[in-house]
């Protein structure tokens, strides 16, 4: 177990060494006066936490580039770059997200990129620019399964490394698990579980070439 380390305000706290904040914190608060997040982008969802633990377990190459699609607030691309220096953009179709994610970044003290774009309109050309492919509670819908192993594909056969992606084990999930099981890809679907900031359960998909 970590020191206790007491948080410097209310609404403040932390997880695998990155700050957070919760939705009642006096900057979030002011922020979803203006900038309303409509899919889903609106607080760090427990998946990231699991992202975060596998990833401490199974720790990305340091000073790589990677993405987190889907990022929302944004608390894997913060993480990486916090805890192993990755240079990270984080890509939002909803660009209502970035202030957020920018508040985080500066609490921790690093940078990462917004990009505001739909991942499944992202070109081989773009994905390949990436060593790793990062995301959490990010196939929650039906329609978001094939889309989703359909960048899967690009990325693949474009020279991304890893993509690993964390869930709380959605049906859709799995369903993308399976067509990845399929490929001629190395995948792996591994139960998980994160004790921070409090203990959370579900699965991590991780995909190589
Ligand atoms: C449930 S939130 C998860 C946010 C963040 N990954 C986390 O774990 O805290 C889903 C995020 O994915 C984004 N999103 C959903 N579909 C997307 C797409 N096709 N392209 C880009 N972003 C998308 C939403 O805007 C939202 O920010």
């Amino acid at each position: 177990m970590p020191a206790l380390e007491r948080m410097p305000e209310e609404h403040v706290y932390q997880a695998y060494g990155i700050y957070l904040l919760t939705s009642q914190h006096r900057l979030i608060r002011r922020l979803k006066r203006v900038y309303e997040p409509s899919i889903h982008g609106n607080k760090a969802w427990k998946a990231s936490f699991l992202l975060m633990d596998y990833l401490l377990h199974h720790p990305p190459r340091v000073r790589s580039r990677a993405m987190e699609l889907g990022c929302g607030w944004g608390p894997g691309a913060v993480f990486c770059a916090r805890r192993f220096k990755v240079k990270m953009t984080g890509l939002d179709m909803d660009k209502n997200v970035f202030p957020y994610l920018e508040v985080l970044a500066a609490l921790n003290d690093v940078e990462v990129t917004a990009e505001e774009a739909n991942f499944n309109n992202l070109s081989a050309e773009r994905l390949g620019r990436e060593y790793m492919l990062i995301g959490s509670d990010i196939c929650f819908w039906d329609s978001m399964v094939k889309p989703l192993f359909k960048v899967f594909e690009r990325a693949m056969t474009s020279g991304v490394k890893r993509i690993v992606l964390t869930d709380p084990g959605r049906p859709t999930f799995y369903e993308l698990a399976d067509l990845c099981a399929k490929r001629e890809w190395r995948t792996t679907l591994t139960e998980w579980y994160a004790t921070e900031p409090s203990r959370s359960t579900g699965e991590v998909l991780e995909v190589r070439p």
